[in-house]
C-alpha cells in the first residue's frame, strides 16, 4: 500500500554534490523547520518544501537537530479545554458544518507536525524508508490543511475564526521518548479513529447538499488509510526488532498513554485496509453500553 510512494534516488552520490553546492540540509532541520514555522501558511509551505526536497534527494540522511518540545503555534485560533469547546451540531446548518470544517483544519495542522516530529525525532538508525514514510504523511496533512481552510475560506470563515483545543500534542508530549508508543498512540488509535468516523460525516455533509466539503473528507478518508497503514507497518517493524511480540505490546502502550475512552462502532474494513486487525484495537476497547 505504500509501495505507491517512489524511494528517494542513492544517496551517496547526492550527498557529495550537495556538499560542493553547500546545501547539506539534513531530514532533522527539514523537519524542525515544519515544526517551527507558526502560521499555517508557513507551515504548510514548509511541509511542501521538506517534502520535495526529501524526494529530489535534496537532504542528507541525518539528525544533527533536536525537533523543539512544542511546535510553534499561530496567535489564532484561540486554543480553549475541549470542554469548552462550542457544540458543532450535525453539519447540516452552513454554521455547524463550518465548526466542523474549522474543526478538521485544526486537526490536520496538528498533524502536519506530528508527521514530521515523527521523522525528526525518530528517523535516526532506522531506513530511509522511514523519512519516505512520514515526509510522504507530512505532505498529505498539509494538503488535507490547505483543502479544507480553502473550502472555509469559500463559506466566509477561515481557520482561525473560531476557537480550537490543544489535546492532540498532548498525545505527542506523553510518547516523545519512545517511537513505538508513539505510533500505537498517533497512526494505530487517533489517526484510525478518523477512519471510523469519517463516512458517516461525508454522508451527513451530502445530504445537507454541501457536495464539496463531501468531497474533501472522502479524498481525506482515502490518504488516511494509508497514514494508518504506514503507523501499523512501522509499528510491527519495531516491535519485532525490539523483541516485543506486537499485539500484546500495543495493548500495553495502549493502555499506558491513552487517556480516551476506544469505542465501537469501527470501520473494521478500512482498518483492515490499513492492516490494522481487530484483536489489535478490541483488546482496547472499552465495552457499548447495551
Ligand atoms: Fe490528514
Ligand atoms: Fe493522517
Amino acid at each position: 500500500m505504500m509501495g505507491d510512494r517512489s524511494g528517494p534516488p542513492d544517496r551517496r552520490h547526492m550527498d557529495d554534490r550537495h556538499v560542493s553546492h553547500g546545501v547539506g540540509r539534513s531530514v532533522a532541520r527539514a523537519a524542525r523547520s515544519v515544526l517551527l514555522a507558526a502560521e499555517p501558511l508557513a507551515k504548510v509551505k514548509a511541509a511542501r518544501a521538506a517534502a520535495r526536497a526529501w524526494r529530489r534527494g535534496e537532504l542528507v540522511h541525518a539528525f544533527d537537530v533536536a525537533m523543539p518540545e512544542r511546535p510553534a503555534r499561530p496567535q489564532r485560533p484561540e486554543l480553549v479545554p475541549a470542554n469548552r469547546m462550542p457544540k458543532r451540531g450535525r453539519g447540516g446548518s452552513e454554521r455547524g458544518r463550518i465548526a466542523l470544517l474549522h474543526a478538521l483544519a485544526h486537526i490536520e495542522l496538528g498533524a502536519i507536525d506530528l508527521a514530521f516530529d515523527m521523522a525528526g525525532r525518530f528517523g535516526a538508525g532506522l531506513p530511509q524508508a522511514f523519512v519516505n514514510d512520514w515526509f510522504g504523511v507530512g505532505a498529505d496533512e498539509a494538503m488535507h490543511f490547505a483543502l479544507l481552510d480553502r473550502r472555509l475560506r469559500s463559506l466566509g470563515s477561515c481557520y482561525g475564526a473560531l476557537p480550537a483545543h490543544d489535546g492532540l500534542w498532548e498525545a505527542a508530549d506523553s510518547t516523545a521518548h519512545d517511537p513505538l508508543a508513539r505510533l500505537a498512540i498517533v497512526p494505530m488509535i487517533l489517526e484510525a479513529r478518523g477512519l471510523d468516523v469519517t463516512p458517516a460525516t461525508v454522508e451527513r455533509l451530502e445530504r445537507a447538499g454541501d457536495i464539496r466539503s463531501g468531497r474533501i473528507l472522502q479524498r481525506i478518508y482515502t490518504d488516511e488509510i494509508r497514514h494508518v497503514a504506514a503507523g501499523t507497518k512501522w509499528f510491527a517493524m519495531l516491535a519485532e526488532s525490539g523483541g516485543f511480540e506486537p499485539r500484546s505490546h500495543f495493548v500495553r502502550l495502549t493502555k499506558t498513554y491513552f487517556r480516551g475512552a476506544l469505542k465501537p462502532p469501527f470501520n473494521d474494513s478500512a482498518r483492515a485496509q490499513a492492516g490494522l486487525s481487530h484483536d489489535f484495537y478490541e483488546a482496547v476497547a472499552v465495552q457499548e453500553d447495551v
